[in-house]
């Protein structure tokens, strides 16, 4: 990566608005918490031998079993809830819900994509690093390996889905991939086996190269040829248009960047989210919470409140990883406050059913008309992560 030449980042349009408005105080954060953590409480019963679905209907999640991408998700929401409450109900379920991922990869149950790390990461890493559960450090080395299979050499990428052997989906990698990459990277640590971080660091490196565009904005999926090696073109699966830049997809290159600088110290990597947190920045409504794409800034369209919570998140990271001395740290991190509080005053659903979500207006894909203007368990999980982070020094699962 760092023999390519990174173009300067665009200037935050609106970095002067964002720096003057008032930061929430502690208390307010800490309200704000305590409301999520009592919605975890409402919906414990219901999700700790199931899981919510990815998205909700009509506010509630319905109850599915531990098959989809993203059932990391509340599982990691509750590590978050023992971390910030210290009650063991939360680490309990918690644990029964980590012996349902050791099975899951134990058996190979819908784990044929690259999803492994948000699914593991969050679930297993978490436990392990937080208790020193063997069990779940044994089957999140699992998964890892799980992930590494697919690898393709000759491209440098994580294939993101689909069978190996599928032309349609052969060579796809997509810029929700970053987060799935601290999965081999800590699976590395742990083993001493220098694989894992190669192929970690390849992608990433074709990430910056191929998915983001000059710009600084993001396509959702970029195709290599997994013979050649050659980039081929970079096509969306929920955005607006191959051309425009759906806007979770450009918030999980804001989180995933700096995330994977903990591991590989790559400085391109930081730029390269700082390039990608100012195109962001400059296309928000003005309560920076974000259209489902980035085409749209006018606030006409459906919102994304999951994707200003990976950003908010990702903002913070980066902050953390910049010098004092940048011109934008203090933008990042004033924008991602203001992003949390005005998530938690006006986009939290009111109380309903067991199963109601925590963050209302996200849209998980938009295309296919599923999950829209609904609640997101990935949005919830990083609305939590982010007022973790806002409100005490927390170590990621990451
Ligand atoms: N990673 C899939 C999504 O963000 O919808």
């Amino acid at each position: 990566m760092s023999r390519v030449s990174i173009a300067p980042r665009e200037p935050i349009g609106r970095a002067g608005e964002i720096l003057t408005r008032p930061r929430p105080d502690r208390d307010r954060l800490d309200a704000i918490l305590a409301a999520v953590l009592a919605r975890i409480d409402h919906n414990l019963a219901v999700f700790t031998d199931a899981f919510p679905a990815p998205s909700s209907q009509g506010g509630v999640y319905p109850a599915i079993d531990n098959t989809e991408w993203t059932n990391g998700f509340w599982t990691g929401m509750l590590w978050l809830a023992w971390e910030a409450s210290g009650q063991d109900r939360y680490r309990e379920a918690a644990e029964h819900q980590v012996l349902g991922f050791r099975d899951r990869i134990d058996n190979a149950i819908a784990v044929d994509h690259h999803d492994l790390g948000f699914l593991y990461s969050l679930s297993c890493v978490s436990a392990w690093k937080l208790t020193g559960d063997l069990v779940a450090r044994d089957a999140a080395l699992a998964a890892a390996r799980k992930l590494l299979e697919r690898y393709l050499p000759a491209a440098g990428v994580i294939q993101a889905w689909g069978d190996l052997s599928d032309p349609a989906q052969a060579g796809r990698m997509i810029i929700d991939c970053n987060l799935n990459l601290p999965l081999l990277y800590w699976a590395g640590e742990e083993t001493g086996e220098p694989a894992f971080a190669q192929a970690a660091n390849r992608h990433i490196a074709q990430a910056a190269r191929h998915i983001v565009r000059p710009d600084a904005s993001t396509f959702h999926t970029f195709f290599m040829d997994p013979g050649s090696g050659a980039p081929l073109r970079g096509t969306t699966h929920q955005g607006f248009s191959d051309s425009s830049c759906w806007a979770r997809g450009q918030a999980w290159g804001v989180a995933g960047f700096p995330l994977v600088h903990r591991y590989n110290a790559e400085p391109g990597l930081i730029e390269t989210a700082a390039r990608l947190a100012n195109y962001f920045l400059n296309r928000l409504p003005d309560d920076l919470i974000c259209c489902w794409d980035l085409i749209f800034a006018d606030a006409t369209q459906p919102r994304d409140s999951s994707a200003a919570a990976i950003a908010a998140c990702g903002l913070l990271e980066l902050a953390r990883a910049l010098p004092l001395s940048d011109p934008d740290r203090e933008t990042y991190e004033t924008a991602a406050l203001a992003m949390v509080e005005t998530l938690g005053e006006r986009y939290l659903l009111p109380p309903g059913p067991p199963g109601t979500g925590v963050l209302a207006h996200a849209v998980y894909h938009m295309p296919n008309g599923v999950g829209v203007d609904e609640a997101c368990i990935w949005g919830d999980y990083f609305f939590l992560e982010a007022l973790m982070r806002l409100t005490r020094v927390w170590e990621p699962y990451w």
